[in-house]
C-alpha cells in the first residue's frame, strides 16, 4: 500500500509539516523512545499486550502471500462466506451484530472524517460509541474506539486473546484457515463493541463496498457514501463506475443511504444500485443550506472540502437519531420501488451537533501539532486530488503561522509514498512551497523496536 509523508519544521520560531499517506506511519522520535522501553517490561510470553500485537501480525505476514492467489482466482462473493465462517468460529453471529446499532459507510475520500464528525456528534449526545476504522496511525488500537479514546492496551489484549484463541481452537477443523490482518481486527471491533455494550457503532468500510468485509452486517440502521474517486482499481476496478458499483454494495433493503454530490457517471450507477437493492438513497445538501443562529458552521476538522463530509454526517447522525431513538423505529421508508435520488432536506442543527462539529477531531488528517518551537502539519494525501486540497490547506494554515513567527523560519518536508503511488507526481505539486530542506523517511513505524506498534498495512 501506499503513505506519503512530507513534514515542515521550522527552527527557532519553528513550525513543521508532515503529510501522511493512508498506510505511511510516522515516528516521531519521542513516541518511539516510549514505545521502546515497554519493550522490557516483564510479562507472562504469549498474552500480553507486545505479544497480542506480534501475533496479530503474523496474520497479516502469511496472508500477504496468499493474497495474490486468492485474488485472482476466488469469486469475490466466497470472501463474504469466508468471513462470516471466521465470526462465528470466534463465537459471533451475524445476528448478534444487529445490535450493534450501526452507522455503515464507505467512499473513496473522507470517509474517515465523515465517520469521525458523526461519531463526535453521537458521543456529545451522551452514547456510548463504538468507532472502527483504519488504518492506524502509530498504534493499532486506533482503530477501535469506545468513546473515541482507542481501546487501553488491557481491553486489547484481553478481547484480542479471546477472539485469538477461539479461531486458533478451531484452526484444525477448517483447513488451518486463520482470517487475515483486516478481517481479524473487524471481527475484534465487534467483538469489543458487543462486550463493551456500545449504544452504536460508527463502522468504515475497509475497501470497496460490496465484498468488505465489514459487509457481513445486515442491519444498519443508515448508510453513507462519501466522496468517490479512482483508488484501489486492482481490487474495484478502474473505472468510476466499477468503484461506485462496489461501495454502493453497503446499501440495505429498507435502510436509508445518504451520499455527497457525486460525478454523473458514479451518481448513475449509485441510484442503480440503490433501486436494484431497495434503498432509499438521498444526495446531502450543501453545508452552508443548514439555518443556524450563529453563522456558518464551525468545523473541527480544517479545510473547506471538509464541508461536504460535514453534511454527510449531519445527515446520517440525523438519520440514526431519528430511527433510533425516535416515535417511529424503522419506520417503513418512502416506496422503493418509485424512488430516485431526491435532494435531502436541510434542517437546523441542534446545539449538540454544532458542537459535535466543531469539536471533531482526526489525527493525521489536515492535523496540526505544536511542540515546542516546531509545529507539525500532518496530513495523509495520497492521490493527486487530495494531495491539492492538502496543498490549499497548508497553504492557509502554514502562511498564517509563518506570519505569526517572530524568527526564521525553516520548511522542512518529510515525505513518503507506499505502493505504487506516482511519488514524482505527487512532489512535483509541492515545488512551489520552496521547502529548505526534505526528508526522505522510511516507510515503517520506528527503528527502535520491532513489532510494537502493529503493521502500517491498510485493510
Ligand atoms: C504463520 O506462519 C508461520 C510460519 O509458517 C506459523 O508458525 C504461524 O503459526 C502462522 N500464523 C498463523 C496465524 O497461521
Ligand atoms: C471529505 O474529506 C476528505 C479528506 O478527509 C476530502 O479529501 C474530501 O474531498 C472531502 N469531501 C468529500 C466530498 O468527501
Ligand atoms: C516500503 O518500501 C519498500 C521499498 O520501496 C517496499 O518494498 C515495501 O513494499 C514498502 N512497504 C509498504 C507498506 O508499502
Ligand atoms: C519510502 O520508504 C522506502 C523504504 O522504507 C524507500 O525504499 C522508498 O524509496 C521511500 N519512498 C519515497 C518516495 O520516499
Amino acid at each position: 500500500m501506499m503513505a506519503c509523508l512530507c513534514r515542515v519544521l521550522q527552527q527557532r520560531s519553528g513550525f513543521g509539516a508532515l503529510l501522511r499517506e493512508r498506510d505511511a506511519v510516522f515516528g516521531l522520535a519521542g513516541l518511539a523512545v516510549r514505545y521502546h522501553s515497554t519493550q522490557t517490561a516483564p510479562h507472562i510470553p504469549g498474552m500480553d499486550y507486545q505479544d497480542a500485537v506480534c501475533t496479530l501480525n503474523t496474520l497479516q505476514t502469511n496472508a500477504s502471500a496468499l493474497e495474490q492467489v486468492r485474488r485472482g482466482r476466488s469469486h469475490p462473493q466466497l470472501q463474504l462466506q469466508a468471513m462470516r465462517g471466521f465470526l462465528e468460529r470466534a463465537g459471533l453471529t451475524v445476528e448478534q451484530l444487529d445490535h450493534l446499532n450501526i452507522i455503515h459507510v464507505t467512499g473513496t475520500k473522507g470517509k474517515g472524517s465523515t465517520c469521525a464528525f458523526t461519531e463526535q456528534i453521537l458521543r456529545t449526545y451522551g452514547f456510548r460509541t463504538g468507532f472502527y476504522s483504519s488504518p492506524h496511525l502509530v498504534q493499532v488500537r486506533e482503530r477501535i474506539r469506545i468513546n473515541g479514546q482507542p481501546i487501553s492496551k488491557d481491553l486489547f489484549t484481553k478481547y484480542f486473546w479471546q477472539v485469538y484463541g477461539r479461531l486458533d481452537e478451531t484452526k484444525e477443523a477448517h483447513g488451518g484457515t486463520m482470517p487475515a490482518y483486516f478481517r481479524f481486527l473487524t471481527i475484534l471491533a465487534f467483538h469489543v463493541f458487543l462486550q463493551e455494550k456500545v449504544d452504536l457503532a460508527v463502522v468504515e468500510v475497509g475497501i470497496g463496498g460490496a465484498y468488505d468485509c465489514t459487509n457481513i452486517i445486515r442491519r444498519p440502521w443508515v448508510c453513507g457514501i462519501s466522496s468517490l474517486g479512482i483508488d484501489h482499481t486492482q481490487i474495484l476496478g478502474d473505472t468510476i463506475e466499477k468503484i461506485a458499483w462496489q461501495k454502493g454494495g453497503i446499501f440495505k433493503p429498507g435502510v436509508p443511504a445518504f451520499t455527497v454530490q457525486q460525478p454523473e457517471d458514479a451518481m448513475a450507477v449509485l441510484r442503480d444500485r440503490a433501486r436494484e437493492i431497495k434503498c432509499p438513497l438521498w444526495v446531502c445538501p450543501d453545508l452552508d443550506k443548514y439555518p443556524t443562529d450563529s453563522g456558518p458552521l464551525r468545523l473541527g476538522l480544517a479545510g473547506q472540502h471538509q464541508r461536504s463530509n460535514a453534511s454527510l454526517a449531519l445527515q446520517l447522525s440525523h438519520t440514526w437519531l431519528q430511527r433510533r431513538c425516535g416515535p417511529d423505529k424503522r419506520s417503513p421508508l418512502p416506496d422503493p420501488e418509485n424512488h430516485c435520488v431526491s435532494q435531502a432536506a436541510s434542517f437546523k442543527p441542534s446545539s449538540v451537533m454544532v458542537k459535535g462539529l466543531a469539536d471533531a477531531e482526526w489525527a493525521g488528517r489536515t492535523q496540526t501539532v505544536r511542540h515546542g518551537a516546531l509545529t507539525y502539519f500532518l496530513d495523509g494525501a495520497h492521490t493527486r486530488r487530495s494531495m491539492q486540497a492538502c496543498i490549499q490547506w497548508f497553504r492557509e494554515t502554514a502562511t498564517q503561522h509563518e506570519r505569526n513567527a517572530s524568527g526564521a523560519v525553516v520548511r522542512v518536508l518529510l515525505f513518503n509514498t507506499t505502493g505504487e503511488r506516482d511519488s514524482a507526481a505527487m512532489l512535483k505539486l509541492l515545488v512551489p512551497f520552496h521547502f529548505d530542506f526534505a526528508v526522505f523517511c522510511p516507510n515503517i513505524t520506528e527503528a527502535a523496536a520491532s513489532c510494537n506498534a502493529g503493521q502500517i498495512e491498510g485493510p
